[in-house]
């Protein structure tokens, strides 16, 4: 990843490298030449890490079957960070895979005590924006998915309190809601799976979500009846809970294999054809065979005034309900990299990786590399002031802003479909 053009505040990279250390999720840049092509969030360094993408970027080269969810919690306006993961999936759907969104309504409600119409209503915000945006697939509200719930009680079959103290900080005061919406959001993970089939899943999530993907690769792990592991000159097929009709089945399925009491050697076959034919035999057992998710951690675009960008902050975003005057305000009052004199700024040039409105463009409204590129020039250069930077941003913003709201208008009728008319 070039660093010259690594939106990073310093906090993040500094954070992100070390998140990276601790739990060991891998720089995207070893996997994104894998892709047939390298979507313009990679290149520009806003998705910066990944678990297991290499499974993912396989399956589209080979164009394989393949998953993509994410989750949404409706205790708010949509602001813009949500609209970059909401791209993340979108693109992922065209790349050929089965596109799932969750709307965690259960964890609003449970979480941030956001009532249910209240949810109800963000929800219809979220999924009309992400229809905008092009997305085709399953989108569902997790209080109304009774195959996510159900899946979420097997889900607690694996996990106990003294997981969620360790993981979460959970304590005795810890409302059991809090609990369950953690474990539906593991079930929203593994679902995809459960709906269409087991097939590797990614998960695009803030470096703020790992935990989650943690705990859910754990349970994927405990719910599989096997583990497979290459010994080099044999394959050992472990069972863990199956049946023991299931171990015969295994062993039935290569012949010359031999069968212990809770494990069968496998010698000549390839690690590949063990694996499919294991999870094939899982699930006709009554197993689930998953696949442990597969995950990619982008960074958070500052909010617009600095410091964080969140629903509770009117001023660091701006949404595509408000009116041109507010989001004109918003757009000009933002803080920029720009220096404290204009003579200044014309001799040492302005610093586009501290200015959220750079951040905007490089984000969301400058989709054109060379554009890009020389704004970048023109601010690092001091040819350009930050209140021509401004109008300039500013117009491609209403632009943005206009087409979103016609195409939003246009697939009303979709959310619609997925919500019914009946109140909850
Ligand atoms: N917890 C997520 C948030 O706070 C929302 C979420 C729910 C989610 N289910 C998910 C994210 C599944 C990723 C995958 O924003």
């Amino acid at each position: 990843m070039q660093s010259g053009t690594n939106p990073w505040s310093n906090n993040q990279a500094e954070d992100i490298d070390r998140l990276f250390v601790e739990f060991g999720i891998e720089p995207i840049g070893g996997v994104a030449d894998r892709l047939p092509e390298v979507p313009s969030f990679i290149r520009r360094g806003i998705v910066v890490g990944h678990r297991d993408y290499r499974l993912i970027a396989d399956a589209i080269r080979n164009r394989t079957p393949f998953h993509v969810l994410t989750g949404f919690m409706p205790s708010g306006h949509l602001h813009l960070g949500h609209l970059m993961v909401m791209k993340e999936v979108v693109w992922h759907v065209r790349q050929g895979g089965n596109g799932y969104v969750a709307i965690a309504d259960r964890e609003a409600h449970a979480v941030r005590g956001t009532s249910w119409e209240k949810c109800r209503t963000f929800g219809r915000e979220y999924l009309k924006t992400l229809y905008a945006l092009g997305f085709e697939g399953t989108a569902y509200f997790q209080s109304r998915n009774d195959r996510l719930k159900d899946l979420a009680f097997e889900v607690s079959t694996k996990v106990n309190f003294s997981d969620l103290a360790a993981i979460y900080g959970f304590g005795p005061d810890t409302s059991l809601s809090h609990a369950m919406s953690v474990i539906t959001q593991v079930a929203d993970i593994l679902f995809p799976q459960l709906d269409a089939g087991p097939a590797p899943t990614v998960v695009p999530v803030g470096i703020d979500q790992d935990p989650h993907i943690r705990l859910t690769r754990d349970v994927a792990h405990k719910l599989r009846m096997f583990t497979v592991e290459d010994r080099g000159a044999y394959v050992s097929v472990r069972s863990k809970n199956a049946p023991a009709d299931a171990l015969a089945a295994v062993h039935r399925a290569f012949p010359g294999s031999r069968e212990y009491e809770a494990h069968v050697d496998i010698t000549a076959e390839p690690l590949g054809r063990v694996r499919d034919t294991v999870r094939e035999i899982e699930i006709a057992y009554g197993g689930f065979g998953f696949y442990s998710p597969s995950s990619t951690y982008h960074i958070f675009m500052p909010g617009l005034e600095g410091g964080k960008m969140s629903s509770s902050v009117p001023g660091s975003s701006f949404g595509f309900y408000e009116s041109d005057r507010e989001i004109k305000k918003k757009v000009m009052a933002a803080i920029t990299g720009g220096r404290a004199t204009l003579d200044e700024q014309r001799r040492l040039g302005g610093e586009p990786d501290r200015c959220s409105i750079f951040l905007l463009n490089l984000f969301h409204v400058l989709e054109d590399e060379i554009e890009l590129a020389d704004l970048r020039r023109r601010c690092l250069e001091g040819e350009l002031t930050c209140g021509q930077c401004k109008k300039e941003t500013l117009e491609r913003v209403m632009t943005f802003v206009r087409e979103m709201r016609e195409r939003m208008d246009a697939v009303e009728h979709l959310v619609e479909m997925e919500y019914g008319t009946d109140a909850q």
